[in-house]
């Protein structure tokens, strides 16, 4: 491990008594996590049944009933994995991929590298398939990798890309695999219950997502969702996996009972995803995909009516997630932290030593309102002040 300093927390040792937290209120529209609403805390506060409670096991069985209505995957299975959207990831990658098999991954983004990095530390072969920042790898390229390595077991895209706010086009790349053995695997961490999502109508085998985006819950939670495909693959794997990422076990913590021990849910988190799905399904998924569709667009265009460029492509653009430029001359992490300061409105930067100077905006779950765009505006246009002001467009 790095050296760390850590004197200054070794410090704090000494200093007692420490004080209940009382954290800033702040609007969370960086790249998550979103703010989570309201009926989501309370349920969280809620009497904590024990994980092996029938009447857990009975919330744990209409959560993985709602998150199959959420991913519209009414066959194959659909469960949360106790941990944050990276160890959803690796848990899929490691069910899908065995040690010295091959795996495409499209890269044009962090995420992207990510999921490469994963399959590498599993010990697949990857073929990384690159796109430039704000550009989606073309289908075509992936297909055209798929031919030169015909045995390669995954594809893995990124449905949308959170470090550059850019949709890779899922649907038609699903439609084009059909009928090949090697199986879709695509992060959706930041797409799930944002943007249109049909694994199982288009095609795709596994999706990882997490809770704190789209969803409007707290971090801490993985959901994940798999095609029969998907899980025959996951069995009939005989290479060993890590135990807490072991799919085939958390699966059946999920739905057998009554549930075997494999580990200790977090009871006030799956409370948490109850009331987040809930919600999403009481506003409908489509309803839910077009306001976020809509605030979207409504803060791009205000955004580029200001002067401001976003990285992404329009055609491949993101309504959730806005990339902006920094203006020459701004001091992009300055500006960050006068919002924060001065505004309570916390906007993400770039994310990994190559991205370009961003703010990275998220319009996601209950922030996905036009009242939230239009106080980061206001916030923005008296920070970035002497910034040309042109004419707002028309909502
Ligand atoms: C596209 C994408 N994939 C994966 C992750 C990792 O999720 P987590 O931070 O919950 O582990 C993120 C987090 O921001 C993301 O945006």
């Amino acid at each position: 491990m790095a050296d760390v300093d850590v004197s200054s927390i070794l410090a704090r040792m000494t200093q007692a008594p420490f004080s209940p937290l009382e954290p800033s209120d702040r609007l969370l529209v960086g790249p998550g996590p979103s703010n989570v609403p309201e009926s989501v805390r309370e349920v969280m506060q809620r009497s904590q049944l024990g994980h092996l409670d029938p009447e857990f096991w009975d919330i744990c069985s209409e959560v993985a009933a709602m998150l199959a209505q959420v991913y519209r995957r009414p066959s194959g299975l659909s469960f949360p994995l106790s941990a944050t959207g990276t160890s959803g990831i690796e848990a899929v990658l490691c069910g899908l991929v065995a040690p010295g098999e091959t795996a495409i991954v499209a890269v044009a983004g962090f995420f992207g590298s990510r999921i490469a990095e994963i399959a590498r530390r599993r010990g697949a072969k990857v073929v990384a398939i690159e796109a430039p920042l704000g550009q989606a790898v073309p289908n075509e390229a992936i297909l055209d990798a798929l031919a030169r390595h015909p045995e390669a077991r995954l594809v893995a895209v990124v449905h949308a890309e959170t470090s550059t706010g850019v949709r890779h086009p899922l649907r038609e790349l699903a439609q084009a695999l059909a009928g090949s053995d090697t199986l879709l695997f695509a992060d959706c961490v930041t797409s799930l219950a944002g943007i249109e999502l049909e694994p199982e109508a288009w095609g795709v085998d596994a999706c990882a997502s997490c809770t704190q985006k789209c969803l409007g819950a707290p971090p801490g939670m993985s959901p994940l969702s798999l095609s029969e495909r998907a899980l025959e693959r996951i069995r009939a794997r005989d290479e060993p996996v890590p135990l807490s990422l072991d799919l085939e076990l958390v699966g059946r913590y999920w739905f057998e009972r009554p549930a075997p021990y494999h580990h200790t849910a977090p009871i006030l988190h799956v409370y948490a995803l109850h009331e987040a799905l809930r919600l999403v399904l009481e506003e409908g998924l489509e309803a839910r995909w077009q306001r976020h569709e809509e605030v979207g667009r409504y803060l791009q265009a205000e955004l580029r009516a200001r002067g401001f460029e976003l990285l992404a492509d329009e055609a491949v653009q993101l309504p959730q997630l806005s990339a902006v430029r920094v203006p020459e001359g701004i001091d992009g992490p300055e500006v960050q932290r006068r919002l924060a300061r001065e505004h309570g409105i916390e906007v993400g930067g770039g994310l990994g030593p190559s991205a370009p100077p961003i703010w990275r905006i998220g319009t996601m779950g209950v922030n996905a309102t036009v009242e939230v765009a239009d106080r980061v505006l206001e916030a923005l246009d008296a920070v970035v002040a002497h910034r040309r002001r042109l004419a707002p467009a028309s909502r």
